[in-house]
């Protein structure tokens, strides 16, 4: 079969990698991919977002089977469009990605489903939110509807930071949206939660955790993530089981009953507080990067699982684990989150030896004249695999100091909840 995966980040580069895999494939296209899916499939350097574009491509090349990495064009309808025209793809419609799309439209969901999740009301205007803030105590999260990149959400500790972040959403500055959430803070530990899903069945995809801020010991700017291993060891069986029953089945069974059913990866994200889950989040995509340290533990053939999700035939696949534990680290550009320099050169990297069980993939790089360069802020993931998170963390430390990037920088203390 001929693939094209939609993306260009270290999640796609890591899908990319274990497609090729497959026994089934004959070609695999990256659009726009990066300078680490140059070596193992062929980019095309499109607007995946103009969709009639991307489906004159699709025909040119032959392609069989359509994998989306990232959100955007999901939410934008992709998958509805290419149906349409008799593409085969994997992810949710354009209606199931509302769960990530909207904040208000899972809200609502959570509340008809009792769906444990925080408090919450939905503004429209500033007057609700001073309404809001006389009778709730703080800290308070308060969200942008809509997609705004991981920048959208800021938990404030005082009544002034609400009324500001509030004002900017009602202003414009998240485009998608000019609707906001406030929502109870709850304390406690996060987790993200795997699944593949289908008509019939939701299979479990591996958990993780990741560390969304650019400082160590949880401090500074939130970013995409610089960090994350799996599995998380807070998921035990008995936690798994409300998981399921009380918020990713009700929510599956209620698009289903809409006759929106859900079809594609879901990442789940949750709060566990005194053992109970509560619902973040959704993403209809899987997370970057904990993809990167999901798949490297799977054990079955992915292409094959993701063609039974959209052939609606998940549960004939059992899927298998390595017993190994997985970790990833980011290497990213001075300055991220906020501003920092671009085709900055990774010409090292062609010299650098790994050891064995680790991977580099790369998530903001591109490929000039046979050179690879930074092109993003999180620019490279140091990912391995082993039976001991401490010493595979010790081993990622070791190959990124050798490393050397004059350029960038990672946090040391990833998965210091755990070791
Ligand atoms: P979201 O975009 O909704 O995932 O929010 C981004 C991050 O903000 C989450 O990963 C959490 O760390 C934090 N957060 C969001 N909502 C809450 C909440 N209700 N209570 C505590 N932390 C939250
Ligand atoms: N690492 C968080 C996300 O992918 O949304």
């Amino acid at each position: 079969m001929n693939i094209a995966i939609i993306g260009n980040g270290g999640r796609e580069h890591a899908i990319c990698q274990k497609i090729a895999e497959s026994s089934k494939v004959k070609n695999v296209y990256s659009i726009p991919g990066n300078g680490g899916t140059s070596k193992i499939s062929k980019n095309i350097d499109i607007d995946y977002l103009d969709f009639n574009k991307l489906y004159k491509v699709i025909v040119k090349n032959k392609i069989d089977f359509v994998i989306v990495g990232p959100e955007q064009p999901l939410i934008k309808g992709i998958v509805d469009f290419l149906k349409k025209r008799r593409v085969k793809v994997f992810g949710p419609s354009k209606y199931a990605a509302q769960l990530e799309g909207s904040k208000s439209f899972v809200k609502k969901i959570c509340k008809k489903n009792k769906i444990p999740t925080a408090s919450f009301k939905i503004c429209k205007k500033i007057s609700e939110v001073k309404k809001f803030l006389q009778s709730n105590k703080l800290p308070l999260v308060v969200k942008a509807d809509g997609i705004a990149a991981g920048k959208g959400v800021m938990i404030c500790k005082k009544q002034k930071e609400v009324l500001n972040f509030s004002e900017q959403i009602f202003k414009g500055r998240f485009k998608s949206s000019k609707k906001l959430i406030l929502e109870e803070f709850i304390e406690g530990e996060e987790l993200s939660y795997f699944s593949i899903v289908d008509k019939n069945k939701i299979t479990f995809l591996g958990s993780a955790q990741d560390h969304k801020r650019v400082g160590e010991n949880e401090t500074g700017l939130n970013t995409g993530g610089m960090g994350a291993y799996s599995p998380a060891p807070i998921l035990t069986k008995p936690l798994e089981k409300k998981i399921l029953n009380k918020i990713i089945k009700p929510t599956i069974k209620f698009l289903k009953k809409k006759k929106k059913p859900y079809s594609g990866f879901l990442y789940t994200g949750l709060m566990i507080k005194n053992k109970n889950p509560y619902l973040i989040e959704y993403n209809v995509r899987m997370g970057d990067p904990e993809c990167q340290v999901i798949l490297p533990r799977l054990k079955n053939d992915l292409l094959n699982l993701l063609l039974a999700s959209e052939n609606n035939t998940l549960k004939k696949i059992k899927i298998k684990w390595k017993k190994e534990k997985c970790m990833t680290i980011v290497l990213c550009a001075k300055g991220y989150p906020g501003e920092y320099k671009k085709n900055l050169s990774l010409e090292q990297l062609d010299h650098l030896k790994i050891f064995e069980k680790m991977h580099i993939f790369h998530a903001g790089t591109k490929k000039l004249n046979g050179k690879i360069f930074s092109n993003g802020g999180r620019v490279l993931n140091f990912t391995m695999l082993g039976n001991s998170f401490l010493n595979i963390r010790s081993k990622i430390l070791k190959k990124m100091r050798t490393f050397n990037w004059k350029h960038g920088f990672f946090r040391k203390d990833i998965g210091w909840r755990i070791l």
